[in-house]
């Protein structure tokens, strides 16, 4: 694939001998509309070194400019030297990279031999898996997906809190008012139930507190029967995980959570003595984070237990000596911000100098349209129901459009749960957003389904034809002003991926995919493909194939799957 941009900065250099070529990288603009040309190069810089204005600049450096194949314009415009690239050559150079690369384009090798965890997802143990969660679940996913297709070498994490005092209490519960087989059929809603009678009876009863501590005491000395308990529990919950990570077509690399640091806690809590900055209070040790305009941090309580934090600082020591990585990023709720500052910081003042790799990915809260999905009180939303809904909700909606389609079930899983994914990373993701079933569903919006019926109009197109598609093709067939849209779209797909990845921000790549589904669709609509000329069928196909081979890879990194028809 020719550089284009790199061509532009050579060209320049030619001229400007005042910059680098990192500099004049750096200040190629795109200009605002694309007639306007591909790339802009601001003269203003130049004015205050050259002490002429920055038109006349940009006059002389267009008007001394030689003919360049590559380019079809390079001219001024106001205070700017405008490209324009030769458009059957972009078209020739971006169909055959696609069309040369398929589920590869896009995907690059700059994270070769760098490990990059991603933390995600990380639910309670013994508490459902709600709508809250989808969001850690399903933007870490993507992340993760992102790094992959990048070179890096990832490794998922499910932090799994199944650990803490709130497990002595369980048990406590269960052992007085549990029940074998109704855990059995209905792990986390009776659990639950047990966990909130537990608070609620303890009101009345302080001495049920005591109880669950000394039982969590149990567990940490590894007696049998809580141990026993507490994996049966771990079990349960997990077995309801799974059939959500199932549908949402998630796995994990590693399971270890925070039970898994419960021995290794002892050796970091040595490190930060070693290291003076542990502090004794009311019999407590704590970190005083004052000079770093932090509260102080409660890292083992006054009877010797250790709490969630405790266990991030040892995870983060114990995941740099196992995976020496280059990011460990965790996405998390931004309710957790200062936990996150707090802990981060310590590992600082531990003197490791890797804190700065640690990265908290943050993001907002969803809100539930009033009346959308039922919050009766004390009944949480459990993200299993939403998404059985959504495919609910998909399959009346696919029956009435298509009523003979083959293998419906699939199809509304696939579109139905795909619909609740897409939504989820269509806003940046530190925003809160309202969870509404009429934006979800909706085949004509901005969404999921709407962008997987395009991939599939596309393949329909395809399957109409037994046409050789390959870049083999008279582009000059193809520089009308709809189709360079979605050359453009295509073209800046790349460079689009590594910015969500710079910025842990899948919907970055949600919104190109929902641009070039929309310049797809607009193409379709102005130019009909099969057409009797065999030459402008075979170019437009071209396009068609091209297109759809970058929605689906977009998809795909946001962890959607692309049916061929619905
Ligand atoms: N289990 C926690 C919760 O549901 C989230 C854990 C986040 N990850 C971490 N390393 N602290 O609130």
């Amino acid at each position: 694939m020719i550089d284009f941009k790199q061509q532009v900065i050579k060209i320049l250099k030619n001229y400007i001998t005042d910059l680098g070529e990192g500099e004049i990288s750096a200040m190629l603009e795109t200009p605002p509309n694309p007639e306007m040309g591909d790339y802009a190069f601001p003269c203003f810089r130049l004015a205050k070194i050259f002490r002429k204005s920055p038109q006349l600049i940009a006059e002389e450096i267009a008007s001394s400019i030689e003919e360049n194949e590559h380019f079809e314009k390079i001219q001024q415009e106001g205070g700017y030297v405008n490209f324009s690239i030769h458009k059957p050559t972009f078209v020739k150079e971006v169909i055959k990279d696609v069309l040369s690369k398929k589920d590869q384009y896009g995907s690059s090798k700059i994270g070769e031999g760098k490990n990059v965890i991603v933390e995600f997802s990380s639910p309670n143990i013994a508490k459902p898996f709600h709508i809250g969660h989808i969001r850690s679940t399903v933007i870490g996913n993507s992340i993760n997906r992102i790094y992959k297709f990048l070179g890096y070498n990832t490794i998922a994490i499910n932090h799994l809190g199944d650990y803490g005092t709130q497990f002595g209490k369980l048990i406590v519960a269960f052992k007085k008012w549990g029940n074998e087989e109704e855990v059995r059929k209905t792990p986390i809603p009776s659990l639950l139930k047990l966990y909130v009678q537990f608070h609620e009876e303890a009101e009345n009863d302080p001495t049920l507190e005591d109880e669950g501590r000394m039982w969590f005491k149990k567990l940490e000395d590894k007696d049998e029967e809580a141990l026993r308990l507490w994996q049966w529990f771990r079990e349960v919950s997990l077995d309801e995980f799974n059939r959500v990570y199932k549908m949402l077509n998630v796995s994990f690399d590693s399971l270890a959570g925070e039970s898994f640091y419960s021995d290794k806690m002892e050796r970091v809590l040595a490190m930060m003595e070693n290291k003076n900055i542990l502090e004794e209070s009311e019999g407590a040790d704590i970190v005083n984070l004052e000079a770093h305009n932090l509260p102080p941090a409660l890292i083992r309580k006054k009877d010797g237990s250790t709490l969630y934090i405790t266990r991030d600082i040892t995870a983060a020591v114990y995941r740099k000596e196992t995976y020496d990585f280059y990011k460990n990023i965790y996405v998390v709720a931004s309710q957790q911000n200062l936990h996150f500052q707090q802990w981060i910081k310590i590992i600082e003042l531990m003197g490791f100098e890797w804190a700065e790799d640690c990265v908290h990915v943050p993001f907002g809260l969803v809100r539930l349209e009033e009346g959308t999905i039922a919050t009766r009180k004390g009944r949480v939303v459990f993200l299993e129901d939403v998404l059985k809904k959504a495919i609910e909700k998909t399959k009346e909606i696919i029956k009435v459009k298509n009523p003979n389609i083959e293998n419906l079930d699939k199809v509304a899983e696939d579109v139905g749960v795909g619909a609740v994914v897409f939504q989820e990373l269509s806003n940046n993701r530190i925003k809160d957003y309202t969870f509404s079933w009429d934006k979800v569903l909706n085949f004509e919006g901005e969404t999921g389904p709407y962008v997987q019926y395009t991939y599939a109009r596309a393949g329909s197109v395809m399957r109409k034809t037994d046409i050789t598609i390959d870049e083999d093709i008279n582009t000059s067939l193809l520089t009308d002003h709809v189709t360079m849209e979605i050359i453009r779209n295509l073209h800046r797909f790349p460079a689009t991926v590594e910015d969500a990845q710079k910025k842990n921000e899948p919907s970055i790549i949600t919104r190109h995919i929902i641009d070039l589904a929309q310049a797809f669709n607009r193409f379709y609509h102005d130019h009909p493909v099969l057409v009797d000329d065999e030459e402008l069928k075979k170019a437009r196909l071209a396009i068609v194939a091209s297109a759809r081979e970058v929605i689906r890879t977009g998809l795909t990194l946001l962890g959607m799957n692309t049916p061929e028809k619905m």
